[in-house]
């Protein structure tokens, strides 16, 4: 192997290793690293932490060019180190938050139920935060309006209520103290990647002009909106 592509390999297997600990204990781990990107707005200039309101929905594409992905300051340091399970079993642990105050999470926008996601039409799955003075932390959930499947942000996603096997799939992110930048570099958890092309097959065809397009790895840049930017109907249950 090159020396460059060495070195490369070995800060790829850090990253892993840092978002997965279970790797090293040889536990059934599902993270996967993808193309890092940096997130960015419309613009081009990196997203800052201090850039993303708190509890607003953001979404961007990772790691394919067809696959939403939250983002979200919850506005609170989150838990960490929380060890969860996909349908099948499988262990995993979810880091926590990024950024100066480890607020910042994200996770596919894709409910693992059915794979209920946001398109440009119509969207019915988003982060939703109760404002009232009963408010706990834990009710701020990601909640998706189809069947009532109900996720914690601050704790990896896990299901706290409905018919969702696993966690949403957690998308990995790196913060850059120094630049003050955040970059996605992979994802955790339930791979529903090819399970999602495979069933919305047509859909993504068309409105991708190709299966190839759709599925096209992100590269460099993502670029991040607010949801009501995305969809052009957010449905709430
Ligand atoms: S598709 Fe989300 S709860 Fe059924």
């Amino acid at each position: 192997m090159h020396r460059r592509n060495f070195v490369k390999a070995c800060a790829a297997t850090a990253i892993l290793v840092h978002h997965n600990p279970l790797l090293l204990a040889g536990g059934s781990a599902r993270s996967q690293l993808y193309e890092p990107v940096r997130l960015v707005h419309r613009n081009g200039e990196p997203i800052r932490p201090g850039d993303l309101e708190p509890h607003a929905n953001y979404v961007f594409r990772y790691p394919f060019e067809a696959t939403p992905c939250f983002l979200l300051n919850l506005n609170r340091p989150t838990e960490t180190n929380v060890r969860l399970k996909t349908a099948n079993g499988a262990e995993y642990v979810w880091r926590g938050g990024v950024g100066p105050e480890r607020s910042i999470v994200s996770y596919a926008a894709i409910c693992t139920h059915r794979l209920t996601h946001p398109t440009e039409q119509v969207n019915f799955i988003s982060y939703r935060e109760d404002r009232s003075a009963a408010a706990e932390a834990g009710e701020n959930l990601i909640t998706c309006c189809m069947e009532h499947s109900r996720y914690d942000p601050a704790r990896g996603a896990e299901v706290m209520s409905g018919p969702a096997p696993s966690p949403l799939m957690g998308i990995l992110l790196d913060y850059d103290e120094q630049a003050d930048e955040i970059r996605a570099v992979g994802v955790t958890g339930e791979d529903l990647l090819d399970r999602f092309f495979s069933q919305f097959e047509m859909q993504l065809e068309l409105a991708y002009g190709g299966l190839g397009k759709a599925r096209a790895p992100v590269q460099e840049t993502a670029t991040v909106v607010p949801l009501s930017e995305y969809t052009s109907n957010d449905m709430s249950c």
